[in-house]
Order: C-alpha cells, then structure tokens, then sequence
C-alpha cells in the first residue's frame, strides 16, 4: 500500500502497514478519513454489508486488538432521504453483539436493541430513511452488560443521511469532514479488564483520538469546512472549541436547525453529533480544542504539584479515601489522590487553513423546525436518575434495568412531555431510541433554539424537560444513559409504544 491508499483507507490500516508503525506517536499525522461503505443502489434500494470482527489495528503508533467493523472508525454508511437500506450485519466475534441505529427514526422491530446476533450468525437490517433526516447517526452495539466493552474496543461507525438541503450552495461548497471522536487505554497491546471505578464514572481513557489518529493535522483545501462531528466515547465529555475563532452550529443530533447558531464552545456528550461550520478567516493554523470540563466523575491525581499546574483543575478537589477499592490496574502509575475533577485542555487536531483563505457567507436559513406544543402533551411523565456510586448500580426511578418489564406506556400518535431529573452528583446524557425529542427547558429557562435531539446532557440536580412525538411506530424501545457503563449497570428502562 502507498501513502494515497493508507489515506484512503484511514490510518488504521492492517498491522502491515508499517509505514505508520515507524512514526513517532505524535509527528504530525495526515488526517485520516473514515472508509465509505460500499453499497449496492438500485431504484432507491441500498444493499450493504457490515461484519463486525477482532481486529488487530495500529492506534497512535502502536498495534493493538480491538473488536471493529474492519477498521475504526466502522466504514460510513452513506444514504438518502426515502431510500430503503436492506444491511445484513454479520457478526464474526466470539461473543453476541447486534447493531443499534443510533438516532434514526426507524421501527424498533427493526433497530430492536434486545435482538442478539450471536457468533458466526447474521441478521438483516431492513429501513427505510425518513423524509427530513438528513443528518449525522451512527451504529453501534447494544446487547445489555457488554455495551461497554463492545464500544470501547471500537464497534463504532457513521451514518450519515444526506437531503435536499445539502445542496444549498453554502453548504455544499463547504470543504466537508467526518470527525469521530474517542478515546481509549490499554495495557500492551490489549484493553484492560474494567475496575470498579469504570464502572461508576464510565471508562476514559488517555489516548484521544480523531477518526483513529492522535493530534492528526488537516490541511484544508478550502476556507469553508462543514465538520460532523460524533462523540462515540464511553463515557469522556468533549467540550470542544476552534482557537480564536467561533464555531457555527448548523445541526444537532437529529438534523438541521433553522439557522446557524454561532458558539464560542460546543459540549458533545457521549452519543450526541453536532455538525458545525468553521470559517478560516485568516491563514495559518487553527486547533480544535477540548476544553477542561466536570463532569462530577471521581479521578485520580498524580499529586498536588501536577494537579495544580493542569489547566481546569483544583475546582472541587479534595483528597478521599477510597483505599479500598482495589482492582486500578490501569490508572496505578498515577498515584494514589482522588477527587472529583475536570479533564486537562488537550489538542485534538490542528487545521491548516489554504493560502489567501476567503470564506463563504453563512446560510441564512436551514431547515424549519416543527414546534411542539407542550399543553398538547397527552401525558407528562418525570423520569428520576438515580445512583448508588459505591456499588456502580444506576437507577431510572428507583429500578434497575429489568427487559422483561414495561416502565412507560404510551399512546402512539401522541405527543408527550418527560421531566428528566439528574439527581445524582455526575452528568447522564440521557437517549432516547426510535422516537427524536425536542428540549424544552432546562432548570426552567427555555431553550435557546429548537432542534431534534436524541441525546441530551444532564447536569447534577439538573431538570430537562424534553417533548416527545410518539409518532409514525409502535413497539418496545429503551431510553437510558449514554455513558454506557451506566446503561450496562441499570440506567435503563423500556418504553412501549402501542396504537
Ligand atoms: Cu447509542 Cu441505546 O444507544
Ligand atoms: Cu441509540
Ligand atoms: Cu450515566
């Protein structure tokens, strides 16, 4: 293979691409791009396959084993508004996994979350892509207990639906990027069994990395780029911003908003997708930043001199004693000081900007949102999460995940109102299956903007209320949090949706 073709193919090539097993770690590496599934397109049908499979890949220098559909990133599925994808999913682990359609809004027969899929079996996938979904969704595994080591070992890919709006000139002139965020650790070349304090904050790792490669470099050809951008970590909150220069939201989760919104900053929790312009007004380089941010999980500090000198941190510390806990394998080289802290700022990726950069004006309008009337709401529920963090058991009302009982039923064809209450003292992005939602509130202040949301982050003692269309399916799905050791360990719970 030539430097164009690992390109082509992503940095994560087989082990035998050691071209890049000879680069240091961090030299500047060329911006890998996620593979494009390759489909079969006969009138509006789109025939595909995906195996998911141990790999054994390179990751940040180094080879590693992972579990992947061949390669990570996953290969991006790539479909339109009102086409049918008939996806037959094979699965060549040696465990049962399955594949979830993160986001899209698809009969939960179909994108069924308990089906399992077990070694050597296949299941096919058969969807129909809605009219209005264009947007950025991704797959993933969801076989209870094993969510967690399925997507940490890098079971992730991209979907993306494209629409008639992607052909408004300032959208489509906009130099486009996939951009997978995720993080990892590992032990050799392997990752490490999971303690008792991953399983209570949710796994991070140390490792970042953008579609696979640590601190890539992205030499843009155009001064207009259209990133999409996927936080498909376990549990790691990226709060993300572009130096010196605002970042335009242009779409969340579930598609488009009705104009560009301009950020300073952008907070993507585990699961969400936002698709954001960037305007390199000047030449020269811009990085993407991760900023410092608490998210009220319990970390481990080298000691006092290294806690202080990191950017962000010192709120909040305080030094407990969890001597007992044992079992920290991973984080040992770390010292022994707990407390709860933010993460460090840390580059994710530098963009160079073209010579002589002009940037295209910003669309005035996207996509009109349908608003949703809350004194319409057929019923308001109140959905509490709960925790007990010593024993890493979480709760939505009280109970555990139970899959043979029914928490929420509801009428379909309606429209429902959900208060979602973070009682706990740590975030919970809190996701819905099958059904997108709107925000309404949060702690009382309405939204900023409307738009279609899968997942949405909960502060500690934070209320979100959320509006939700119970529309155009019936069935059993789940909501649950997505940092997905929570979701293995019971912040789950099933709704039923029936006419
Ligand atoms: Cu992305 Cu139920 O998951
Ligand atoms: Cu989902
Ligand atoms: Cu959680």
């Amino acid at each position: 293979m030539n430097r164009r073709e690992l390109l082509k193919y992503g940095v994560l090539g087989l082990v035998s691409n050691y071209g890049l097993s000879r680069l240091p770690a961090f030299a500047q590496s060329p911006f890998p791009l996620p593979r494009t599934l390759q489909v079969r397109r006969t009138d509006g049908l789109v025939e595909v396959q995906i195996t998911a499979q141990q790999s054994h890949l390179i990751l940040g220098g180094k080879p590693v084993w992972l579990m992947t559909y061949g390669g990570f990133p996953g290969p991006t599925l790539r479909v339109r508004e009102g086409e049918t994808v008939r996806l037959k999913f094979t699965n060549n682990l040696p465990e049962p996994t399955n594949l979830h359609l993160h986001g899209l809004h698809v009969p939960p027969s179909v994108d069924d979350s308990m089906a399992l899929v077990q070694p050597g079996e296949s299941r096919l996938y058969e969807f129909r892509i809605p009219k209005g979904s264009a947007g950025t969704y991704w797959y993933h595994p969801h076989v209870h207990g094993r969510v967690a080591a399925q997507l940490y070992a890098g079971l992730a890919g991209l979907l993306v639906v494209e629409g008639p709006l992607d052909a408004l000139p300032e959208l489509k002139e906009a130099e486009e990027y996939l951009l997978v965020l995720k993080d990892w650790v590992f032990s050799g070349d392997r990752i490490p069994a999971w303690t008792q304090m991953d399983w209570m904050n949710g796994r991070e790792g140390s490792l970042l990395t953008v579609n696979g490669a640590v601190r890539p470099t992205l030499r843009a050809q155009k001064a207009t780029l259209r990133l999409r951008l996927l936080n498909a970590s376990n549990a790691r909150y990226y709060r993300l911003a572009l130096e010196n220069q605002p970042l335009y939201l242009i779409a969340t989760d579930g598609g488009f908003l009705e104009k560009p919104v301009e950020l300073t900053e952008l907070l993507l929790a585990p699961g969400e997708r936002a698709e954001v312009l960037v305007r390199l007004s000047r030449p020269g380089t811009y990085r993407l930043q991760a900023l410092p941010y608490d998210r009220g999980a319990m970390r481990m500090h080298g000691g006092m001199h290294s806690v202080m000198g990191d950017q962000g941190m010192g709120q909040g510390m305080g030094t407990m004693d969890h001597g007992g806990m044992g079992g920290m394998g991973d984080t040992g080289t770390m010292g022994s000081l707990m407390g709860m802290g933010a993460t460090r700022l840390e580059t994710l990726l530098t963009i160079v900007a073209p010579a002589n950069p002009k940037p295209m004006p910003l669309p005035t309008s996207l996509a009109p949102i349908e608003r949703l009337d809350p004194a319409k709401a057929a019923a308001t529920r109140r959905l509490v999460l709960g925790e007990r963090m010593m024993q890493a058991e979480f709760f939505i009302n009280g109970r555990m995940f139970d899959p043979g009982r029914v928490d929420i039923q509801a009428k379909l064809g309606t429209i429902e109102v959900w208060e979602l209450v973070n009682e706990t003292e740590m975030d919970h992005p809190f996701h819905l299956h099958t059904y997108p939602f709107q925000v309404l509130s949060r702690d009382g202040q309405p939204a900023p903007y409307r738009a279609w949301k899968d997942t949405v982050n909960l502060r500690p003692n934070e209320t979100v209320r959320i509006a939700v269309p119970l529309r155009d399916f019936g069935g059993i799905t789940v909501y649950h949090c997505h940092i997905v050791e929570h979701e293995d360990r019971g912040m789950m719970g099933v709704l039923e949706v029936r006419p």
